[in-house]
């Protein structure tokens, strides 16, 4: 038979842990979040879209002014595909579709290859860094 004093202490007990769990929960839930911070970040390195897309995503990055069809201007808000079919071009959903299977699939370019390999966070904060360079 379990005391008050007992009971008190176990349930201090699980209000602790469980608060432990939840910050650590929350804390590895902030660590996932994406950003156009991050997105900067693959643009430049991993994702290596600089090469193609240039710095300010004018598309005129070392490999990008040969290309033909020449990579849009992403820094105007230049884009060409609808992936889910919404009547919007160039959504947050619509980036990430063509970064996650390249334009190809959509009608686009197969220059524009799918990346897969980049994890489903940079490929969200890649979609939040571009939109973010469209300044008009
Ligand atoms: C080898 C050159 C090359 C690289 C590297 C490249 N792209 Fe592209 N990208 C293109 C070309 C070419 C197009 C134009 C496709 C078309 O319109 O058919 C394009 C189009 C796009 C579009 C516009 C889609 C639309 O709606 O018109 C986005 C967004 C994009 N690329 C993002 C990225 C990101 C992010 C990366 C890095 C992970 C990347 N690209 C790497 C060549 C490249």
């Amino acid at each position: 038979m379990e005391t008050n004093k007992q009971m008190n202490r176990n349930s201090l007990v699980a209000i602790a842990a469980s608060s432990i769990l939840g910050a650590i929960f929350c804390s590895s839930l902030a660590v996932a979040e994406p950003s156009a911070e991050k997105g900067k970040a693959v643009y430049e390195g991993a994702g290596a879209c600089v090469t193609c897309h240039g710095a300010s995503g004018a598309g005129d990055g070392p490999a990008g002014a040969s290309l033909n069809p020449k990579p849009k201007n992403l820094a105007k808000g230049e884009f060409g595909l609808d992936t889910d079919g919404d009547g919007k071009l160039g959504t947050e959903t619509d980036i990430f579709n063509v970064i996650t299977n390249g334009a190809q699939k959509y009608g686009g370019s197969f220059m524009m290859v799918a990346r897969p390999d980049l994890s489903e966070e940079d490929r969200k904060s890649l979609a939040k860094y571009i939109l973010s360079l469209n300044k008009n």
